[in-house]
């Protein structure tokens, strides 16, 4: 199955009640080979509109972010945990991200990222089980194989302006790290193992 072929079955999904109340879905966007994978926790109004993830307020800072260390958005792939808006822009529940969940594990295996980066709790939770972003953002995390950096939402930057100073030095850690995991994976021979417990 094709990148394509897992949006368009997103696309058509209705397993939780969020499928009652989208506008569009949001499947996530960028290249098929990305080394950097965001995943946000599901889409707001704007991209409930275009079916693009993270393109309001809070895109656009994490635009901002990217380019403080010299990426652009089209050069990582950009995700949710939950594809259709939560009304009110709740916080998905379990059932929710459970229903949806099946489809993040295969966008993660069909591109492979050398790095996840979770922004804000509810990524960081259901992918790694760990409850508390102000402990563990900006460090490395391995769970089953798989490295993440959690970091704060780019959202909560914009309510607390004090949170923009972590989430700029953080991101500077993202960088530093990811340029070791892809030298790491270019000078070792072992290193495709990556994936696969957590994606069975
Ligand atoms: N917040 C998210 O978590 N995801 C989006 O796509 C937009 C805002």
């Amino acid at each position: 199955m094709s990148l394509e072929d897992i949006a368009n079955n997103i696309r058509v999904c209705n397993l939780c009640s969020l499928s009652k109340s989208r506008t569009l879905v949001v499947p996530g966007e960028g290249p098929v080979d990305a080394e950097l994978m965001f995943v946000g926790e599901g889409p707001g109004a704007k991209e409930d509109i275009q079916g693009r993830p993270f393109v309001g307020s809070a895109g656009k800072y994490l635009d901002t972010l990217l380019g403080l260390i010299g990426l652009k958005r089209e050069e990582v792939f950009i995700v949710n945990i939950v594809k259709c808006r939560p009304p009110g822009n709740r916080v998905p529940s379990w059932d929710e991200r459970k229903a949806c969940l099946p489809y993040l594990k295969a966008q993660i295996k069909y591109i492979n990222p050398n790095l996840i980066c979770t922004l804000g709790n509810t990524a960081l939770e259901t992918l790694t089980g760990e409850k508390s972003i102000s402990r563990v953002h900006g460090c490395l995390l391995r769970k089953e194989n798989i490295q993440f950096f959690p970091m704060y939402h780019p959202a909560a930057a914009l309510h607390n302006p004090a949170l923009r100073y972590t989430l700029e030095s953080d991101m500077h850690e993202l960088k530093n790290i990811l340029d070791k995991v892809v030298s790491s994976l270019y000078s070792s021979e072992t290193n495709n193992t990556t994936l696969d417990s957590f994606l069975l």
